[in-house]
């Protein structure tokens, strides 16, 4: 479930240039029973099966054995010592945009990958430090939520996008949606490229883009409105945007 997108692209490059470093571990590697169980029933019956705590704890205290301490030196990349030991769960807080730069900031994490039927509490009771849902739908396991984490995670990394200035304009990043992109032909199918990108005008350009993003924002993801770091022009372009959109109603 890794290994395909861990080898393409971006992640790939930021692996074979050492900016990133992904250590997979199979939990049945650390059971001690013959059948290798990482599993087994509920006590007081019901169905599903739940994660067994002693081949989770096994694991993720092997990895943190010292050379490799739950604290690690280097507060410097501005945060985080403590190598975050993270349960990927549907109950588990939001992934968002923030917590993604909140995450790049850390020399070291670690991702179990749960199970919804469920992993023995005392896994979150005693070794995980947080948990995390990627969004409110269920999954058959942590693995892929695993992996959207480690792709928006990697991105933001120093040095991992050619572009440092993409992560800044991206959807989200600065808590509005971006707006539309062109690129040549000027007219495909009749279909023009806005005038104002073609001006050579920056400052226009710069206005006409933010503008984009507010609007593409307000018709889509109203919500994201009130979050959002807004100048008074903002305000102002969004409050004839409402005139705008409620001058076609009753
Ligand atoms: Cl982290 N795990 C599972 N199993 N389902 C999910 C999820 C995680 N996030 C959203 N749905």
């Amino acid at each position: 479930m890794f290994r395909g997108p861990l080898e393409e692209s971006i992640l790939k490059r930021a692996r074979e240039s050492g900016r990133l470093s992904i250590a997979l571990h199979n939990i049945r590697d650390y059971t001690t029973d013959k059948h290798h169980a990482t599993d087994d029933v509920p006590y007081g019956g019901g169905g599903g099966m739940v994660m067994k705590p002693e081949p989770i704890f096994t694991a993720v205290e092997a990895l943190l054995l010292p050379p490799s301490p739950r604290r690690l030196p280097g507060g410097e990349r501005g945060g985080c010592a403590d190598v975050p030991i993270i349960l990927l769960t549907p109950q588990g807080r939001l992934f968002t945009q923030d917590v993604a730069v909140e995450l790049c900031r850390c020399q070291r994490i670690v991702l179990i990958c749960g199970r919804y039927e469920g992993v023995d509490e005392r896994v979150r009771r005693h070794l995980v430090t947080d948990e995390i849902s990627i969004g409110d739908y269920v999954l058959t396991g942590g693995e892929l939520a695993a992996m959207v984490i480690i792709d928006a995670v990697t991105r933001l990394l120093p040095g991992v996008l050619g572009d440092p200035s993409a992560t800044f304009e991206d959807s989200h990043a600065r808590g509005l949606l971006e707006g539309a992109h062109y690129t040549r032909p000027a007219d495909f199918r009749g279909w023009e490229v806005p005038e104002v990108l073609l001006s050579g005008n920056h400052a226009a350009i710069t206005r006409w883009r933010r503008e984009q993003a507010l609007r593409r924002t307000f018709e889509r993801r109203p919500d994201l409105l009130a979050q959002a770091d807004l100048a008074q022009q903002d305000h102002e372009f969004l409050a004839w945007l409402a005139a705008d959109a409620s001058s076609g109603d009753d």
